[in-house]
C-alpha cells in the first residue's frame, strides 16, 4: 500500500480525509502537535476503518522532529498538508503568529519532501485567496485580490511557496481551494470541533440549537444579495475529504498537466446565511434562536465556486446535498451532547 502522510490529521478535515484515504487502500500516518485538535478522534477513525493511524505529536516549525518522521518513514509517497492555524478573526489579532506557525511549519514540510524525494504535494488553501471577488462564481483563474485576513495571507503566500519549490525540484503539487467546509461523517462519531465560541457558520447554528448557546447573531442583513445576508458555497467535508484522495490518484497515475495544479472545491451553488438558517430548522425541526447584528469586518459579501476544472480533470463530483450537510452537523451536535452527559454522569460517581 502506497503511504500517505497528512499532516494536521487530527483536525476536522483532516481526520476525515484519512478515513477517506483508507477507505481507498492508503497506508496513513498523520503528524499533529493536537494544539488545535484532539487526538481521540484516532479512535473515531480506527471504529469507522478498523485502521489505528499512527500520529506524530510534532511541531512542524521544529525542524529536527519533523525531518525524524521522514526519517522512521522512507517509504512515504505523498504528503497532504493541513496543519495551519486557521481562525480568520484570530489572525486579524494575531497576524505574527499565524505567519510564523503557518509558514514555517509549510517550509519545514517542503524542505524534507526535497531532502527524502517525496513526490507528490496536496497542500490545504481556501477560497480565502480570492478575497472580495469582483465575478462570482469564481473559477481557479479567477484573480487573487488582497487577502482580507493574515490567514488568507498565509494561504495566498502558502500557495506560492509550494509553486516555487515543486517548480524547481520536479515534483508535483495539487493546490485545493476549499469553500466552506461544513457537517460530519455519517456516522456521527466525528465532526467539527470548535475551540471555545465558534466562529463559524454551522457549529454556531448547530451550538445554538441544542442549547450550548443562548443565541447566534447574523452578522449583517444588509448586503446587496437576495435577502441582505452573505452569499457562500457550503459543501460537505465528506465530499471534501474524497477530492484528496482523487488528487493523490491525479499525481500518482502522472495526470497532472503542470507541476502545480490548482482546484476550487465547493458545490457550485451560493446560499445565504439566512438560507443555511432555514435549511438547519427543516432539517431538525428545531426553531434556531437567532437575530441580525451587525457587519462582520473582514467579511466578503459573496463567493461561490465554479468546479468544472475539478470535475472534469479529477472526475470529483460532490454527492452530498445541503440537507445531508445539516442533518450530519446536527447528529454530530447531539453525539457530543450525549458524550458530554455520560462524560458527566462517570465524572459524578468519580465525587
Ligand atoms: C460564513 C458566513 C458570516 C457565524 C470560512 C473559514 C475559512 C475558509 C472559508 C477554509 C459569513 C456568517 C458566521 C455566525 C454569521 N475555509 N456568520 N454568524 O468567513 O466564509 O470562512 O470559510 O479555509 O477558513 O473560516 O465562514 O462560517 O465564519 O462565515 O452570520 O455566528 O456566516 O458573517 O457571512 P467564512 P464562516
Amino acid at each position: 500500500m502506497k503511504k500517505i502522510l497528512v499532516t494536521g490529521g487530527c483536525g476536522y478535515i483532516g481526520a476525515h480525509t484519512i478515513v477517506d484515504l483508507i477507505e481507498n487502500g492508503f497506508d496513513v500516518i498523520s503528524a499533529d502537535n493536537n494544539s488545535r485538535s484532539n487526538e481521540n478522534v484516532l479512535d473515531a477513525i480506527e471504529k469507522i476503518t478498523g485502521k489505528m493511524v499512527k500520529n506524530y505529536k510534532v511541531d512542524l516549525c521544529i525542524y529536527d522532529d519533523t525531518v525524524a518522521i521522514f526519517q522512521e518513514n522512507p517509504d512515504i509517497v505523498g504528503i497532504i498538508h493541513f496543519a495551519a492555524y486557521k481562525s480568520v478573526g484570530e489572525s486579524v489579532k494575531k497576524p505574527l503568529l499565524y505567519f510564523e506557525n503557518n509558514l514555517n511549519s509549510l517550509i519545514n514540510i517542503l524542505k524534507c519532501a526535497d531532502e527524502f524525494a517525496v513526490p507528490n504535494f496536496v497542500f490545504s488553501s481556501s477560497c480565502t485567496v480570492y478575497g472580495n471577488p469582483d465575478v462570482i462564481p469564481v473559477t481557479e483563474e479567477t484573480p487573487m485580490k488582497a487577502a482580507e485576513s493574515a490567514y488568507g495571507a498565509t494561504k495566498q503566500m502558502g500557495e506560492k511557496i509550494v509553486n516555487e519549490a515543486v517548480n524547481c525540484n520536479g515534483s508535483h503539487a495539487i493546490l485545493l481551494r476549499y469553500f466552506n467546509p461544513v457537517g460530519a461523517h455519517p456516522s456521527a462519531l466525528m465532526g467539527e470541533l470548535p475551540l471555545g465560541k465558534p466562529e463559524n457558520l454551522v457549529p454556531a447554528i448547530t451550538q445554538t440549537a441544542v442549547g450550548k448557546l443562548p443565541m447566534m447573531k447574523v452578522w449583517g442583513n444588509d448586503y446587496p444579495t437576495k435577502d441582505g445576508s452573505c452569499v457562500r458555497d457550503y459543501i460537505h467535508v465528506c465530499d471534501i475529504a474524497h477530492a484528496h484522495t482523487l488528487a493523490l490518484h491525479y499525481l500518482l497515475d502522472d495526470r497532472n498537466k503542470t507541476n502545480c495544479d490548482i482546484f476550487n472545491l465547493g458545490t457550485g451553488d451560493g446560499l445565504t446565511v439566512l438560507e443555511i438558517i432555514r435549511a438547519f430548522e427543516k432539517a431538525s425541526g428545531v426553531k434556531l434562536n437567532y437575530e441580525i447584528g451587525p457587519r462582520r469586518p473582514g467579511d466578503v459579501v459573496a463567493i461561490y465556486a465554479n468546479n468544472d476544472k475539478a470535475k472534469s480533470l479529477l472526475g470529483w463530483k460532490p454527492k452530498y446535498n445541503l440537507q445531508d450537510m445539516m442533518a450530519s452537523a446536527w447528529n454530530w451536535e447531539l453525539k457530543l451532547k450525549e458524550d458530554e452527559k455520560l462524560f458527566k454522569a462517570s465524572n459524578a460517581n468519580l465525587n
